[in-house]
């Protein structure tokens, strides 16, 4: 087992479980943290934590006053989630940094905080604004295209745009064997017409999805009428107009919190040369996911993505998440050629 899948495996297995159970906030990101700083130290970068707890190591160039060059990725995850989800671009990231060494540029390998709840700790760096001027993330691809074109690695041309909401259901808790049915005012009835109301709306914009991922009821109790329900919409398009129809149609009101954005033209194009150059086919696609690269890119970071095969039809959030050894290994070397350039230019 080389460094790479060593360090992936020590990561994964941090929060115990039956996934990666890495939850913003908890104790096992935290410790990844620590790891990761560590694995930097370790390797010779200067390492750094903001105020909001990212990470960044640093290998000064040889002209640090050029605006810098990063890679990295999230190191939280979802509950009982997947082995590659953001692990993999920071994992990959060291490897990539130690074999370009010292370039022109200071490169960076970043290590954000509590991205799965909405990307928070790549919003907490452009506030902060100490940004790169370029970024590159290593991800995997959380869905099938890639495997479905047997192609080992992608460029991203764009990310999603998307909007979280709570959406609460009031209604009046009685008992469940007096209350007849005419005089009910039953919550998880109004929520449950609302859920399909949800899949109803995203099927009909092209492009569009929502989810209905959370749903608590109150009071919660076998023989109570449900008093209140909440719960969650999370809606995403791939451009703001079709996102804006989304959630009329939804009635959230306007409001996007991560916007839609294209990846930049020269990173992408300096991507799609490293896989040719190792004999790849050249695929560009979309993300649906939303990723730190788009937090960075809407900032004005000259941002590029590259995506990594997701096996078992492309599944994610989940333990069943699944990046073959080879595939990686392609994508760090794929990587270490991109950084090379954009810090050397
Ligand atoms: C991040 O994983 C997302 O929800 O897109
Ligand atoms: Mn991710
Ligand atoms: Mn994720």
């Amino acid at each position: 087992m080389g460094a790479l899948d060593e360090r992936l495996d020590l990561l994964y297995r941090l929060g115990g479980g039956a996934g990666a159970n890495r939850i913003a906030g908890g104790d096992a990101e935290t410790r990844a943290c620590e790891l990761v700083s560590e694995w930097l130290e370790e390797a010779g970068l200067e390492v750094e934590r903001d105020a909001f707890g990212n990470v960044v190591g640093r290998l000064r160039g040889s002209r640090p006053e050029l605006p810098e060059v990063w890679t990295g990725s999230h190191l939280d995850s979802v509950p009982d989630g997947g082995r590659y989800d953001g692990a993999l671009g920071v994992v990959a990231a060291i490897e990539a940094v130690i074999a370009v060494g010292r370039a022109e540029r200071t490169l960076g390998v970043v290590a954000f905080r509590d991205e799965e709840r909405g990307c928070n700790g790549s919003l907490a760096a452009v506030a902060g604004g100490r940004l790169p001027g370029r970024f590159v993330e290593l991800h995997v691809e959380q869905g099938p295209v890639l495997e479905r074109l047997d192609a080992p690695l992608g460029v991203v041309t764009s990310i999603v745009g998307s909007t979280r909401r709570e959406v609460v259901f009031e209604g009046a808790a009685g008992h469940a064997g007096t209350t007849p049915m005419d005089a009910r005012d039953d919550a998880l009835v109004a929520a449950a017409e609302y859920v399909l109301r949800v899949r109803a709306a995203a099927r009909a914009i092209d492009g569009a999805v929502a989810t209905v991922g959370r749903l608590e009821v109150e009071p919660g109790a076998v023989n109570v009428i449900p008093g209140r329900v909440r719960l969650t919409v999370d809606a995403r398009a791939p451009d703001a107009d079709r996102l804006g129809q989304l959630l009329e149609a939804l009635d959230l009101g306007p409001g996007i919190d991560l916007a839609p954005v294209e990846l930049d033209p020269t990173v992408r194009a300096v991507l799609r040369e490293e896989l040719e150059r190792l004999g790849l086919p050249a695929v560009e696609l979309p993300s649906g996911a939303g990723h730190d690269a788009g937090v960075l890119a809407a900032a004005g970071v000259e941002t590029g993505m590259l995506f990594v095969r997701s096996l078992n039809g492309g599944v994610s959030h989940s333990p069943d998440e699944l990046t073959s050894d080879e595939d990686v290994a392609l994508a760090v070397d794929a990587l270490t050629g991109a950084l090379r350039r954009l810090a050397d230019s």
